[in-house]
């Protein structure tokens, strides 16, 4: 019903312009400026048991599972354990390593995926303390969790996944910030500034939504291409492979997301002239690297889309084209650089004539393994 749709075209565009909303609820009462700096009650685990941990394990479906791995950059980088992130249909049969000292992370928009469920359960009897994140109250994941965070993005309708990954993110930054916070792992001069930029992404993810229409542009000039790459380094390497996911979902335009030192060592073959790629240079750290390997495929003939922070080099001067997105935390950016690469399948979905909630071939949830 076009009224539940607020005036927009699709649930999917509707639900990418609410997550601003969806930010500030997943980040409501929970930011503090000063220590512990991250107010999680709903919790059972006390700091004495989130000291007492080894490793974690993130184990997750489909675009909860991208989010996974943005969550793994950012426990190993301020809390320090060794972090697995794998997908839910393979943690289960890989007879994982598990003791009372692993933490078990399940992400899961529904909390109702037969993978994610099989595998929390044989986590749980192997005696691992498993922390559900999930939108559904009441759903299966959240009830037989040892602990819960709920994403807060609201009800998610269109089967693509938009604000219920990025509400993922936040959640899971905010308790790779409260574990670092109760292992002494992270001095405060650290902690602060990402907290304050946690606080901005709202507004931030807003100012980027107003540039909606340079997206739109973009997509309708690659929709008709055979393959997209996208690639980026580090915590842009989990965002690409969320964007090429999206993409394929909804446009079935086939893509693929490299982490960019890699594909020397093997794609660079499939670049040819006139190859689209998204290259995502929004980690300050590795930008000169992810440059050179915007040069590389350059010289295939591809037609590069660069996605830079504001405060960088200038990107413009290497890639065709470029979209900014505002300055935060290095570790934050995924938040917002997903969300031109929602918009870019969305648009490109809606240029090609696809129904955009109803991918063929998918579910919103599946609850069969
Ligand atoms: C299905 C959906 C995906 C989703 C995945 C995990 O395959 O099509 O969009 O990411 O399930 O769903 P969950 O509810 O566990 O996050």
């Amino acid at each position: 019903a076009v009224a539940e749709k607020d005036g927009y075209a699709h649930f999917m565009l509707k639900e990418i312009h609410e997550q601003p909303a969806a930010y500030r609820r997943a980040l409501a009462g929970r930011l503090l400026t000063g220590y512990p700096w991250v107010y999680l009650p709903e919790l059972q685990l006390t700091a004495e048991r989130l000291r007492q941990f080894r490793s974690v394990h993130i184990v997750a479906c489909g675009t909860a599972y991208h989010a996974g791995l943005v969550g793994q950059t950012a426990i190993e980088r301020w809390a320090r354990l060794p972090v697995l992130t794998d997908v839910a249909s393979e943690y289960r049969y890989r007879q994982p390593l598990i003791t009372p000292e692993t933490l078990v992370i399940v992400v899961s928009q529904s909390g109702e995926t037969a993978d994610t469920l099989a595998a929390m359960r044989e986590a749980r009897r192997q005696g691992a303390h498993v922390l559900a994140i999930t939108n559904v109250v009441g759903s299966t994941a959240a009830r037989e969790a040892d602990d819960v965070l709920f994403t807060c993005a609201g009800p998610e309708i269109s089967v693509a996944s938009t604000k219920a990954y990025t509400t993922q993110l936040l959640v899971l930054y905010l308790f790779a910030l409260h574990m670092a916070c109760a292992r002494g792992t992270l001095p405060a001069e650290e902690i602060g500034p990402i907290v304050e930029a946690l606080g901005r992404l709202p507004e931030q993810a807003a100012a980027l939504l107003e540039r909606a229409d340079d997206v739109a542009d973009y997509a309708q000039s690659i929709a008709w291409q055979e393959h997209l790459f996208f690639i980026g380094r580090g915590a842009d390497y989990a965002v690409a492979m969320e964007g090429s996911l999206k993409l394929k979902e909804i446009s079935y335009i086939h893509s693929e997301a490299y982490a960019a030192g890699e594909l020397k060592h093997g794609t660079l073959a499939l670049i040819e002239e006139g190859t689209p790629v998204v290259a995502l240079a929004t980690q300050p750290e590795l930008y000169e690297k992810t440059v050179s390997n915007i040069k590389e495929v350059i010289a295939r003939g591809a037609q590069v889309l660069g996605i830079a922070a504001a405060g960088q080099p200038d990107l413009s001067v290497h890639a065709h084209r470029t979209l900014t997105i505002p300055d935060t935390h290095p570790m934050l950016a995924p938040a917002l650089a997903v969300i031109p690469l929602q918009l870019l399948a969305y648009y490109a979905s809606v240029t090609l004539g696809h129904d955009v909630d109803k991918p063929r071939n998918l579910a919103k949830s599946v609850t069969v393994e």
